[in-house]
């Protein structure tokens, strides 16, 4: 026999408490307790079991689905080929960074091919009409409404069955039958479960937006990442009006990809030739040393910039961005102890240019050289540019990939050079020269 139990519990954190409370002790939430019937757990013996026949896989009907492009390059690329019939995707990113537009003008090339309705939970129609007269994205085929019920969308996804669904925003949707506080993490939740449901019980791809929250691990897309096939943040730059598009997560695709775009008057623009955009800002100066990796299957061109000086206290300052703070410390000790360069005496401010961040090893080298250039106040040569790994014992070791670098490289006039004696490098017109040790570099700042 079953026997039920009752309790109460927080809609934002699910704390179970015996007697209503005010203040939820676990989320600190007020007026988020509500009762709830508990059935003892043996009661579920009695509960009749639907028989279900399991297949072996070779037995699933091979129906390899074809990926939905839009052709804006960059946004293909980084969803791994286009979108996913049946997949659920979240564009993520903080508030006003251009997720809505986006999301309209790859939505205005989808309808060309592909059934879409756009859901507008966040703007009113007059606002999204305003939005697309600038971004020239007026169309007969992409149809649009403003209802943010999710019953009323998932009902009329069901009945229509679009290609593609757009939700903008997720955290706007509410659902009358939610047992959850509107605009809860929980609810967040609820949604997305019943909108992956929509995706793969009717073939619809469903793209949606949402905003980080300042504390996003905890609230808001953080926590749907595990439901959802593909998580994609547009991040901005800060002083440029350049947007990246990466990938956190992608169940069709490889994580790596990244997209580059330019937030205009117009709309976003597609920047292909990001590499010239980050070369035209680089001044030839001490402390300032070409670098490159691939990200994705992007050679990057990315100048590093040091700046030591010595230090007014008795702690010297580390101030690191764009960079692994312990790699930038890691690499001034190792030059420290082989080339007795009083670096543990000098504050010492390094950064990426243009916001970029960088997680290689292959930018070692560039960090020594961009420190050592600093500190002795004196330029590398002009054009130059340095790929190589540097180990503790203070050898120079070779990095993946060089000729992909070079070859990019040398489409922006590099000249020269900067890598480990056992680099094998294919042939290049630039000027090649080779280090097996950091003692060797103190040779470029001997004048
Ligand atoms: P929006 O797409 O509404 O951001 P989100 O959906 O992420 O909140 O973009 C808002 C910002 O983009 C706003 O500050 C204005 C700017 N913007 C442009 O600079 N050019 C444009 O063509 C558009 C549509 C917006
Ligand atoms: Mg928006």
């Amino acid at each position: 026999m079953s026997t039920s139990k009752k309790h109460f519990i927080c809609s934002e954190c699910s704390y179970k408490s015996l007697k209503w409370i005010g203040c939820c002790p676990g989320c600190q939430s007020w007026d988020s307790f509500h009762e709830k019937e508990e059935y003892s757990s043996h009661s579920h013996a009695n509960t009749k079991h639907e028989t279900i026949a399991l297949v072996p896989l070779k037995e699933i009907k091979n129906t390899t689905q074809e990926r939905m492009c839009c052709e804006i390059d960059e946004w293909d690329r980084v969803l791994g080929g286009g979108i996913m019939p049946n997949s659920l995707l979240i564009l993520t990113g903080d508030p006003g960074i251009g997720k809505s537009t986006l999301l309209l003008q790859v939505s205005h090339k989808l309808a060309e091919k592909y059934v879409v309705h756009y859901f507008s939970t966040e703007e009113s129609l007059q606002q999204v009409q305003a939005r697309a007269q600038r971004l020239s994205c007026t169309t007969n085929n992409l149809l649009f409404s403003d209802k943010a019920n999710l019953d009323t969308i998932i009902g009329h996804a069901k009945a229509e069955k679009p290609d593609i669904l757009i939700i903008d925003s997720i955290q706007n949707c509410f659902s009358e039958e939610s047992r959850y506080v509107q605009g809860s993490v929980n609810q967040l939740r609820d949604t997305t479960f019943q909108l992956m449901r929509l995706a793969k019980d009717n073939n619809i791809a469903i793209l949606m937006s949402g905003h980080i929250t300042k504390d996003g691990t905890i609230a808001g897309p953080k926590t749907l990442e595990h439901m959802v096939d593909g998580v994609f943040y547009l991040q901005g730059e800060d002083r440029w009006q350049t947007r990246i598009l990466r990938t956190v997560k992608n169940r069709f695709g490889t994580i790596n990809e990244i997209g580059f775009f330019e937030m205009q008057t117009g709309g976003l623009k597609q920047v292909h030739n990001i590499n010239e955009h980050l070369l035209s800002e680089i001044q030839h100066s001490p402390g300032s040393v070409l670098v490159s990796y691939v990200e994705g299957s992007r050679p990057l061109l990315l100048e590093l910039q040091a700046l030591t000086i010595e230090s007014k206290l008795g702690i010297p300052q580390r101030v690191v961005s764009g960079l692994d703070h312990k790699q930038v410390v890691l690499i001034a000790a190792i030059l420290e102890k082989y080339l007795h360069v009083k670096m543990s005496a000098a504050d010492i401010f390094f950064k990426v240019s243009g916001g970029f961040k960088i997680k290689e090893s292959s930018a070692d080298l560039g960090i020594a050289l961009a420190l050592l250039s600093s500190f002795f106040q004196q330029p590398l040569p002009p054009k130059s540019i340095a790929l190589g790994e540097i180990n503790l014992t203070g050898n120079i070791q070779p990095v993946n990939q060089i000729n992909v670098l070079i070859r990019e490289a040398e489409k922006f006039g590099i000249q020269q050079l900067f890598v480990a004696k056992n680099q094998t490098v294919e042939k290049t017109q630039c000027k090649i020269k080779r280090f097996s040790n950091v003692y060797e570099l103190l040779a470029l700042f001997e004048s």
